[in-house]
């Protein structure tokens, strides 16, 4: 990747903040001298964050709450009367066990993976236009480019928010509004601790927040990574009996 950037003094909002590929970003972008406002369900990891590190403001949110959308943004009022940034990072990761199927849980899934950010930007929205430079940035996943086993329900949240960001920058040109879409491969977080099969180029969250943060501050449509997962996934998508026979069933055992 080229140089390094850096986000410098502005007011940063992110969600699902609280573990993970966000605390390691919040931490990130806090160290920079950024204004980080952190969001998820669990107050206390918040408040918890927030004593560690200076320039992290905590703001509990079930970003699945969509009558919570009025009170979030006066309470993000209170801290600021703008957002430079939306992180809209916050999700969740249930698997499909296909020999007793829980349906139930596409509904789950979308409603906080998919709803759940559409809620959070619909909080950020009026903000964001009250900065001179405003930046939305939506965390999707590499497992939109191909079909992995057992993510029908993750996947499908994951492929319909990267279609809504990318139509989305489309309406938001006359605005001057950028949107960025951050596709991780597999990091090392409280979600992924619960994979049972192999995930290649597995990373720590703090190399991946180092990526995501540097990609922020460059305002890319896209920022796929680790490129070389990206370029090998990419090209088994060339070959999809291979990949949906041989490949992809051979990544469900460990
Ligand atoms: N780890 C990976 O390999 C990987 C790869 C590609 C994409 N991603 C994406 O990266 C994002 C972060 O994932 P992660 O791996 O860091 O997972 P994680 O450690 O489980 O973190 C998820 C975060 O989202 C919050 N969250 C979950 N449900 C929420 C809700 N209803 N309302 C508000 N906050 C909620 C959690 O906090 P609370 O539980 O306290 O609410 C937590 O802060 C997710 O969107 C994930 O899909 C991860």
């Amino acid at each position: 990747m080229s140089a390094i950037q850096e986000v410098q003094g502005e007011v940063i909002w992110l969600t699902g903040a609280s573990t993970g590929i966000g605390r390691a970003l919040a931490i990130k972008l806090a160290s920079q001298g950024n204004t980080v406002i952190a969001s998820a369900r669990g107050q206390q990891a918040l408040n918890e964050l927030a004593a560690e590190h200076d320039n992290i403001i905590p703001l509990a949110f079930d970003i699945s709450r969509e009558d919570q959308i009025e009170t979030v943004r006066k309470q993000l009022l209170e801290h600021s009367g703008h957002l430079d940034r939306v992180v809209l990072n916050a999700g969740t990761c249930e698997y499909l066990d296909i020999d007793q199927p829980d349906w139930t849980m596409m509904q789950r899934v979308m409603t906080v993976n998919y709803f759940g950010t559409i809620n959070s930007l619909a909080v950020a929205m009026p903000l964001l236009e009250a900065s001179a430079r405003p930046h939305i940035v939506g965390v999707v996943s590499l497992s939109t480019v191909v079909p992995f086993s057992r993510a029908e329900a993750y996947g499908s949240s994951k492929a319909a928010l990267q279609y809504f960001f990318d139509s989305l920058r489309v309406d938001l040109v006359k605005k001057n509004i950028d949107v960025t879409v951050i596709n991780p491969g597999f990091v090392k977080t409280p979600l992924t601790d619960k994979n049972d099969f192999s995930m290649p180029f597995l990373m720590s969250s703090e190399e991946a927040a180092d990526r995501m943060a540097n990609a922020i501050a460059k305002r890319p449509a896209q920022f796929d990574f680790p490129g070389r997962l990206k370029w090998i996934l990419k090209a088994l998508g060339f070959i999809p009996a291979f990949w949906n026979k041989v490949i992809a069933p051979s990544l469900s055992v460990k």
